[in-house]
């Protein structure tokens, strides 16, 4: 049968989707729409890091790619990431470390987070700054949000090391 070209399908946090789009229609808009709104609207020109996403487990600025682009991939928001009631790690390690201000970049920085762990196994301060690098935050000065992410990491490679 064919595809409605204005459908496009993935598995967005687990779940194979279909959704209406439209050709010009970007992926950050369709989950905002779709009600997925810790993904967050920032510059909309991929400089600020606030729309990432995972897009197969690397992390993309959702601002920049069109939704039909995620066609047969594998989407994970942030609300697939921990909980109120159950944070991550790192979730929790930001909360007790008071990283968090107005939080409008935490959710890309917890998705930036995500595609490091994924693909890394150690994790030295060049490689957890090139993954960190392509988000922005206004309020923190970055101090609490590296000391509460170092943490996680170094728990982590400890662990690996047992
Ligand atoms: S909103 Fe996408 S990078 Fe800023
Ligand atoms: S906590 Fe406000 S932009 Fe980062």
């Amino acid at each position: 049968m064919k595809k409605n070209p204005n459908t496009v399908t993935f598995t967005l946090n687990g779940e194979r989707k279909t959704f209406i789009t439209e050709p010009n229609e970007k992926l950050l808009d369709l989950l905002r729409r779709e009600g997925y709104k810790g993904t967050k609207y920032g510059c909309g020109q991929g400089t600020c890091g606030a729309c990432t996403v995972l897009l197969d487990d690397r992390a993309v600025y959702s601002c920049l790619l069109f939704a039909m682009q995620a066609e047969g991939r594998n989407v994970s928001t942030i609300e697939s990431i921990g909980s109120h009631d159950q944070p991550s790690d790192f979730q929790q390690e930001l909360i007790q470390g008071g990283a968090v201000q107005c939080g409008y970049c935490i959710p890309g920085m917890i998705m930036s987070a995500e595609a490091l762990m994924k693909a890394e196994t150690t994790f030295d301060d060049e490689i957890v700054k090139e993954y960190m690098d392509g988000n922005l935050c206004r309020c923190t000065g970055y101090e609490k949000i590296w000391a509460a992410l170092r943490k996680v990491l170094d728990r982590q490679e400890a662990a690996a090391k047992k």
